[in-house]
C-alpha cells in the first residue's frame, strides 16, 4: 500500500513538509516498480532516493544547527545511520538480490516514525529562529529604506 500525504506527516515548515512529500513520492514509485518488476528501474528510483534523501538530510542538519537545536548531533547520527541502512539495500539490489518488500518495509516505518517523532522534534526551535531571521531581515531593510529615503 503506498503512502498517503497528509497533515499527520507536517511538521509546519513548509520548505521540509515540501522534501518530506518528495520523499513520500519515491518511496511510493519503489511501491510501482515493485508491481513491474523492472530491475533497472528499481535501480534507478534507489538511486534518486537516496541521493534526495541524503541532501535532505544535510539540509535538515544545517537548519537545526543555526537554530542552535540541542540535539543536532543525536539527529544527525540518525541520519547517517539510515544513509547506511538504505545503502546496504543498494548493494545487495546491484547485486541481483530482490530486496524490494524488505526495502518498503523498511521505508515506510523509518520515515513515518522520523517524521513524527525526530523531525517534529525540532520543528519549534527551527521555526522560532526562521522567524527572528526573517525579523532582523526586515529590521535590515527598514532601515536601509529608511535611509535611503527617509
Ligand atoms: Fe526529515
Ligand atoms: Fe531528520
Amino acid at each position: 500500500m503506498t503512502i498517503k500525504w497528509t497533515s499527520a506527516l507536517e511538521i509546519g515548515i513548509p520548505v521540509i513538509d515540501a522534501q518530506h512529500h518528495r520523499i513520500v513520492e519515491y518511496i511510493n514509485q519503489v511501491e510501482h516498480v515493485q508491481k513491474t518488476h523492472s530491475r533497472e528501474e528499481l535501480l534507478d528510483v534507489l538511486d534518486e532516493l537516496v541521493d534526495y534523501t541524503i541532501s535532505h538530510f544535510a539540509f535538515e542538519e544545517s537548519l537545526m544547527e543555526e537554530a542552535g537545536y540541542p540535539f543536532a548531533n543525536a539527529h544527525s547520527k540518525v541520519h547517517r545511520l539510515f544513509a547506511k541502512r538504505v545503502e546496504a539495500f543498494q548493494k545487495r539490489a546491484r547485486a541481483g538480490e530482490d530486496i524490494t518488500e524488505e526495502l518498503l518495509h523498511v521505508l515506510k516505518a523509518w520515515l513515518v516514525n522520523h517524521i513524527q517523532r525526530d523531525d517534529q522534534d525540532y520543528s519549534a526551535d527551527v521555526k522560532a529562529n526562521m522567524a527572528q531571521a526573517t525579523k532582523r531581515a526586515k529590521a535590515r531593510k527598514g532601515s536601509w529604506f529608511g535611509r535611503l529615503f527617509g
